[in-house]
């Protein structure tokens, strides 16, 4: 891979961006769009696919999660990525075992890192080892996955990467579902009641947009909804700071409503991002 970072982008034209698109595999329309921002900003672009298993939990999905590598290479053909990078598990995790671990402990146990413990050092860890091996300009996230983003960012910025993260919108279905490579768990139930996800979100939005700003009578309101919901049970709800994860009291300065929801089986994420209320005449 080293020797593929000289041949992308030789040393010498330090001007040619190196763009790294970090993946699991099982490509829908959500990963697609990072390729494309990568292609849109980058000289060159490297695609990884890694199902990280570090990441899972023990009574989590990693044996049945999908993997679809060669519908995966059928999608990327058409993107015309640079590279694909798709090591094998022994090459990132040598069977003498991993001594070393990468954690961001003010962010590890927040969100999906309460529910799945040790999600997020699995997480640094791998993307640091993909950092290393590929060397890229900037990276590419995206906000589908909106603690991770925090944790990375964080990474990122305590230990001095020379990087860039670029983090990109979230991909929908037409109805609204956020794509995720674990959406072909579901029934055709299941699929029509996980829209309960998204609905909720915009039911936040717009009570906030009609101004109600305290974070606890929208708690109040979205978790109502939520409760109803055929089909899904709620893991989390919250409405945080978008780096620092923790709870906000009102969504004046913004705000991160991300959610986590089990329908059937399968654990569903997704978020909305509130933006910061503009100040009225009056008020300043
Ligand atoms: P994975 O779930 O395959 O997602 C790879 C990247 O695609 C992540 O940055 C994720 O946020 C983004 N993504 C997924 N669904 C999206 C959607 N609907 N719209 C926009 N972007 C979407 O996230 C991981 O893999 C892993 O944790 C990884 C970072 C690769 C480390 O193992």
């Amino acid at each position: 891979m080293r020797a593929a970072r000289a041949d992308l982008c030789p040393a010498g034209n330090g001007s040619r961006k190196l763009g790294l698109v970090p993946t699991m595999g099982a490509l829908h329309a959500g990963h697609i769009s990072l390729v494309r921002a990568c292609r849109e900003r980058c000289d060159a672009t490297v695609v990884s696919i890694f199902v990280n298993p570090t990441q899972f939990g023990p009574n989590e999905d990693l044996s049945k999660y999908p993997r679809t590598f060669d519908e995966d290479c059928g999608l990327l053909r058409g993107e015309d990525v640079d590279l694909l990078f798709a090591p094998p598990v022994d090459e990132i995790y040598p069977a003498v075992g991993l001594g070393s671990y990468v954690d961001v402990p003010s962010l590890a146990d927040r969100l999906d890192g309460h529910s799945r413990l040790g999600h997020f050092r699995g997480v640094a860890t791998v993307v640091t080892k993909l950092f290393h091996i590929v060397s890229p300009d900037v990276a590419f996230f995206g906000q589908k996955d909106a603690a991770q983003v925090a944790v990375l960012r964080a990474m990122v910025r305590d230990l001095d990467f020379a990087l860039e993260i670029e983090v990109c919108p979230i991909v929908r279905e037409d109805d609204g579902l956020a794509m995720s490579s674990r959406n072909r768990y579901l029934s055709n139930t299941e699929r029509m009641e996980a829209r309960a996800l998204y609905a909720s979100l915009c039911r936040v939005m717009s009570s906030a947009e009609r101004g109600m700003t305290d974070a606890s009578a929208l708690r109040k309101v979205w978790h109502g909804y939520l409760a109803t919901a055929p089909g899904v049970r709620v893991d989390y709800a919250e409405i945080v700071d978008p780096q620092t994860l923790l709870p906000l009291s009102d969504v004046c300065d913004g705000g991160l409503v991300a959610v986590a929801a089990w329908v059937g089986g399968t654990r569903l994420i997704d978020n909305i991002v509130l933006p910061r209320r503009p100040v009225a005449e009056g008020e300043r």
